[in-house]
């Protein structure tokens, strides 16, 4: 691949974050959509409970017109401004409020360098530079003025770290299998870490906190395998499936740790799951995920 040297680094990542629009989605989320926001009307239990949607985008999962006739006030964080804007002006709610926020806040100046190490297929390099980013939260502390009782995470734990990962995936073709085994599990390390830092956050300084959703990608499933993801869907509604694990699916990074970081938060009674729940999600016309959501409460 080395398309990239041709481009230049700053190119290179506008290239990638142009990218991350997913084209139709508003159309095509639109159960997954109607599904969600319902769950999400129903976690209201005082009138002037507030709102608190992180990984928020383009509201295209989330519909925000229905939301805020039912939330005291609304606020949508995300990295991407522009996003959260068009959403804004997509469901006609100027009182909702933004907050751009980045919970895994590398530099243009460390993207430029990963891509420069990259391009010169400095294997060591890379995985130092990698590694090191383990320290990212604890150099960018999240705000402290942030408030609101109903804290919803959708679809975000997958992405926290997703441009680090779509970097790498543009060159890995030049690095051995033993050497892309290595740099994935930095990426589950770094992927832990920002997950576990975003629900610290989330429990410990969000002011009136209260109920926590998260829905995270349990699989994903493309072409055929649809069938078998509507079999899972299936046998759980009919209660059959308690313990998805024993479907032997390959799972989706960052619903991974969720799972685990929250488990582990249960079992110290630092939060309690009071509901949990499987949806199907139309992602992209060729593909489609099974996400699991869990309502949490302190
Ligand atoms: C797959 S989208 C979820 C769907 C989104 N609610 C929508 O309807 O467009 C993930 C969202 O998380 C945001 N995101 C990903 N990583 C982030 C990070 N490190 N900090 C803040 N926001 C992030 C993205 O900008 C994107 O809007």
């Amino acid at each position: 691949m080395n398309e990239g040297k041709f481009l230049g680094e700053t190119k290179i990542l506008e290239r990638l974050i142009a990218s991350e629009t997913i084209e139709d989605s508003y159309e095509r989320w639109t159960d997954y959509r109607y599904q969600l926001t319902s769950l999400i009307e129903g976690l209201k239990e005082k009138t002037t409970d507030r709102l608190v949607l992180l990984g928020a985008g383009r509201c295209s999962d989330l519909d925000l017109k229905r939301l805020s006739k039912v939330y005291q006030e609304i606020i949508l964080v995300d990295r991407d401004l522009e996003a959260m804007e068009e959403a804004i002006k997509r469901y006609e709610t100027p009182m909702v409020k933004t907050y751009p926020l980045d919970f895994f806040k590398v530099t243009t100046k460390e993207y430029d360098e990963l891509i420069k190490n990259l391009q010169e297929k400095n294997f060591s390099l890379v995985k130092e530079q990698l590694s090191n980013m383990k320290d990212v939260p604890k150099n960018n502390p999240l705000p402290e003025d942030i408030e609101g009782e109903v804290v919803v995470a959708v679809g975000l734990h997958s992405q926290l770290i997703s441009r680090l990962v779509a970097l790498f995936s543009l060159y890995q073709k030049q690095f051995s299998y033993e050497e892309r085994q290595e740099i994935q599990n930095i990426f589950s390390e770094l992927t832990t870490v920002a997950v576990s830092e975003l629900h610290n956050w989330v429990t410990n300084q969000i002011g009136g906190f209260r109920t926590f959703l998260i829905g995270y990608e349990y699989a994903a499933f493309v072409g055929e395998q649809r069938a078998f993801m509507d079999k899972i869907l299936e046998d759980y509604l009919q209660g059959v499936v308690h313990d998805l694990s024993r479907y032997g699916i390959f799972r989706v990074q960052g619903g991974v740790q969720a799972e685990e970081d929250i488990r582990k938060r249960v079992e110290k009674k630092q939060l309690f799951l009071r509901q949990w729940g499987m949806f199907s999600w139309e992602f992209l016309k060729e593909k489609q995920y099974l996400v699991t959501i869990m309502v949490l409460s302190t």
